[in-house]
């Protein structure tokens, strides 16, 4: 995901720009680059992959004495990690850094062309750089100029502009995602998040939604819809482990929290007003394809299940779902007429790598959904999807799984327009469904509250079942993975409607049933299936918007008309109920005993 840093001061700007850069690697990035304005002069530096192809980019380069200066690290969401789609963008005299998503720069870039602006970037960034120009060009001044520029801004941005045409001064605003500015003696740092500045500056302000303003001789000036304002500094912390983890305990905890904003990475560019689009598919992938294998590992297998059921029910198209290690050794039949789809967080995982390659030695057409660009997986499929969530660092995957979720979902209406197995109405509401989402993925301080208290009576017991039916079912699953994989206790997925035919003989009081009860989705045959379990003494956890009288405990989730909402809603709660016991049992919550995160033997 992407990262912001900016310096104003006489220090080695090159060094300190590529130094905060380096600490925001931990978040991913794709490609990087600087721009640094010292006695008038703008430089500028990018290079795609890591950073030390930037450090050699600029390697004889040296920066001395008092000037402004931006950098970044970006994720490729709008357009390919290239070197003119890395950030800074340039205008005629003016660079800028962006975080988030400018949501009308369609219209915005329009106009701009219309007028005879030349874009070099397939970026929804370059927009800003000129629109300060095109305004800059009219009244000189260059605040008004940057305050009309963000004026006309849609969607979420943390921003940063240079400009040879005030050269000591820096620009910043702020909406909907994070920065902040360091402050030691006269110099100022400005970051999307503490670690670059740790170290370096020893106060912080952490700006807010609506914040904007300029830094010019050491002072900020900070400005907000009322007009100028003032604000306290506050000490900042030295712990780097901890900024890290974004103030957070565990980095899965962290990962947990941003799954609603890392939703909307995933669906950047392709959920669009009324249709889904995929940049990196075309029709001949689908062609003479009658139906579709998944084939993967653990989590990634969960989702894959999930998405065989949105894709027989909305696409309308035979899905088979395989354990890729199971898959290698069956002497499976293969037919060409089947797209081999792999699932991968890692892209690295042995036994689905090798299912990809018996696929592609029978001559399937293939495609990936993967978070690693550039992996083994991705290489070796005729296509890729990225999900976009971010470098995920816990060993028990949370922000991966959903993203990969979202990504079936999508494919599942691709492949319904393709084959118009969906009428209009129905795509529109599934489209308003996919764009709650990052609602519905949202942790409130009173759930957490919650599962932390409940989280005390679920630590002994001879074991745990999660059930649920339909879509629910590989949910029940995935929520009994986590928390076997972090709190060592025993958990069981299964269907509800299955119980009965053998796993029931279990029940009694220490047998906890975590129960997925969603309204919007076969609600009264779960209910019965609960009902069963309750009249054998099994201690019932629900979870579901509806109050269910015979539960010991009780998690109410919100109603919702579509259960992909209930979906992610409940995920978060088996999440958060997995991460809590496994605190309360003194566990080590991101590196569970005996797991790794990338599984690169069979
Ligand atoms: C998830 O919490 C696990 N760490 C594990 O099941 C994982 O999903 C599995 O090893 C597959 O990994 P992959 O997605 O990187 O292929």
């Amino acid at each position: 995901m992407c990262g912001i840093v900016g310096y104003v001061g006489k220090k080695d700007k090159k060094e300190i720009l590529l130094d905060g850069l380096q600490e925001l690697e931990y978040r991913g990035y794709d490609s990087a680059g600087i721009a640094i304005i010292e006695e008038q002069k703008l430089k500028h530096f990018k290079a795609i992959g890591k950073l030390a192809n930037l450090r050699e980019r600029t390697k004889d380069y040296q920066s001395s004495g008092f000037g402004t200066s931006i950098g970044h690290t970006r994720w490729a969401t709008h357009g390919k990690p290239t070197e003119l789609n890395a950030h800074p963008h340039l205008g005629e005299y003016s660079f800028v850094v962006h975080n988030g998503i400018i949501e009308n720069y369609q219209i915005l870039k329009s106009e701009l062309q219309q007028e005879g602006t030349k874009f070099l970037s397939q970026t929804d960034t370059e927009t800003i750089v000129h629109l300060f120009e095109k305004y800059h060009n009219q009244n000189r001044d260059a605040f008004t100029a940057f305050t009309q520029t963000i004026q006309r801004l849609e969607g979420a941005y943390a921003t940063l502009l240079i400009t040879e045409a005030q050269a000591k001064t820096i620009f910043f605003a702020k909406n909907g995602s994070p920065m902040l500015i360091g402050f030691e003696g006269n110099d100022v740092y400005f970051a999307s998040s503490d670690t670059p500045i740790i170290g370096k500056a020893t106060e912080v302000y952490y700006l807010e939604d609506g914040e904007y303003g300029y830094v010019k001789d050491g002072k900020v000036t900070l400005f907000d819809a009322k007009g100028e304002k003032s604000f306290s500094k506050q000490t900042l912390t030295t712990n780097k482990a901890m900024a890290q983890k974004d103030g957070f305990r565990f980095f899965m905890e962290k990962e947990i929290y941003e799954q609603g904003e890392v939703m909307n990475d995933t669906m950047m560019g392709r959920v669009l007003d009324d249709r889904i689009e995929f940049e990196e598919l075309d029709n001949q992938l689908f062609e003479n394809i009658s139906n579709i294998k998944i084939c993967a590992c653990g989590t990634s297998y969960h989702s894959a299940l999930t998405g065989s059921y949105l894709l027989e029910r909305i696409a309308k198209i035979p899905c088979q779902v395989e354990i890729a290690s199971e898959f290698r050794y069956k002497e499976p039949l293969l037919r060409d007429d089947t797209l081999f789809i792999t699932i991968s967080q890692s892209g690295e995982t042995a036994d689905t790598l090798e299912a990809l390659k018996m696929a592609k030695r029978a001559g399937l057409k293939s495609l990936s959904i993967c978070n690693v660009d550039n992996s083994s997986i991705v290489r070796e499929s005729d296509r890729a999807i990225l999900t976009r969530a971010g470098i995920e660092k816990g060993v028990a995957s949370t922000k991966a799984f959903a993203t990969q979720i979202m990504v079936l979902w999508m494919l599942t209406l691709y492949i319904a327009q393709l084959k118009k197995s969906i009428d209009k109405e129905s795509l529109q509401s599934e489209l308003n469904a996919m764009r709650h989402t990052p609602k519905a993925l949202l942790v409130t301080n009173p759930l957490h509250e919650k599962l932390h208290r409940l989280s005390k009576r679920y630590l002994h017991g001879h074991g745990f079942f999660f059930i649920g039916r339909d879509l629910f079912f590989p949910l029940a699953l995935e929520g009994a993975l986590k928390l076997k994989e972090i709190s060592y206790l025993h958990a069981e997925g299964y269907p509800s409607g299955e119980m009965k035919h053998g796993p029931i003989a279990l029940a009694d009081s220490e047998l906890f049933t975590v129960a997925l009860m969603p309204k919007s989705l076969h609600y009264e045959k779960i209910k019965s299936n609960v009902e069963e379990l309750s009249a054998r003494d099994a201690t019932i956890l629900a979870i579901s918007p509806e109050p269910f009288e015979l539960a010991d405990d009780f998690v109410q989730t919100k109603y919702s008309s579509h259960p992909m909402l209930e979906f992610f809603e409940m995920m978060v709660v088996t999440q958060l109920l997995a991460l809590e016991i496994s605190v309360r049992l003194g566990n080590d919550v991101d590196m569970p005993r005996n797991l790794a995160k990338s599984v690169t033997v069979e």
